[in-house]
């Protein structure tokens, strides 16, 4: 039986485990996902002893895994995150899901003006799939605004074609700001918030945040955080069972079963 994992701390919400039983229930895989809980103080520890067949990354060790490890695939060296082992390689694959949430909702990133809420791992994995999407234009708003300088002049070397705009038409929330429990918080205000934005969130629980409430109440496109979750998900998969296991899933049942434990 194939033995895999998510680490983080904390990571008793992680909802990892229900995602990766149902591919492996349609797909007849014999292999278990655990939730494991490991401390700063742990993860060397955990990185020496680790036997498993690949494991997922959550908060906080997204970039902290980094030194552990023998190699990184492009996109995570470049995202300078990884949410995927596999072996002693780290890969990045929330790009993949949030670009994949994207096209699967029918929006269309090609010459579009793009602003990023946030600057963390998440704003950087949205950053870089905005960037193979070739934005017209990709821009970040952050509590700290100094880290959104420094994702600016990161996105410019890495996008030369970035041409910064006052026009937005996808908004991406990439701040836990309106996640369960504090599902009121929205991390902007929405004056001018129309029906021609879009407004797309990293969250996914509540699966409607009440930033995407208050967009579609302003007639704007949303797109909620789960597509994107069961995308890295199944990008995951792919890496460890060197199939396309993506291309031949249900999503139905599994969009179902997760949404059964959403708060
Ligand atoms: N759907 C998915 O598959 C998926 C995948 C990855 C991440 N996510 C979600 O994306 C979000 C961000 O994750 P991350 O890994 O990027 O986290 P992170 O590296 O810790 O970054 C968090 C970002 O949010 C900002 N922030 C945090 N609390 C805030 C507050 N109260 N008000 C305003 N800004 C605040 C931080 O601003 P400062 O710089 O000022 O601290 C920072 O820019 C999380 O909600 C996570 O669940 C979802």
């Amino acid at each position: 039986m194939k033995q895999f994992a998510v680490i983080g701390d904390p990571i008793s919400h992680s909802l990892s485990p229900v995602l990766h039983k149902e591919i492996y229930r349609q797909f007849g895989i014999d292999a278990s996902f655990e939730k494991t809980h490991v401390t700063p103080a742990s993860l060397s520890i955990f990185m020496n002893r680790n036997v498993l067949d690949g494991f997922n990354v959550t908060i906080p060790y997204k970039e902290s895994i980094i030194p552990y490890l023998d190699a990184l695939d492009e996109s995570a060296e470049v995202i300078a995150a990884v949410n995927c082992v596999a072996g002693e390689i780290g890969y990045n694959t929330d790009w993949i899901g949030f670009l994949k949430a994207m096209v699967g909702n029918g929006i269309e990133i090609n010459e579009k003006n793009c602003l990023i809420i946030g600057a963390g791992g998440a704003a950087r994995a949205v950053g870089y799939a905005l960037v193979k999407a070739k934005a017209k234009s990709i821009i970040f708003q952050n509590r700290t605004k100094s880290r959104a300088d420094q994702l600016s002049a990161w996105i410019n070397k890495l996008y030369p074609e970035n041409e910064p705009s006052e026009r937005v038409d996808i908004l991406i929330n990439c701040t836990p700001v309106g996640m369960w429990p504090d599902t009121n918080a929205t991390p902007i205000d929405f004056q001018d918030i129309d029906e021609n934005h879009v407004l797309a969130d990293t969250i996914y629980n509540p699966l409607e945040t009440e930033w995407l409430k208050r967009g579609i109440s302003k007639g704007a496109k949303i797109v909620n955080g789960l597509d994107m979750f069961i995308a890295q998900g199944l990008a995951s998969a792919d890496i460890w069972f060197g199939e396309k296991i993506s291309k031949k899933i249900d999503l139905e049942p599994i969009k179902k079963v997760l949404k059964s434990k959403l708060c």
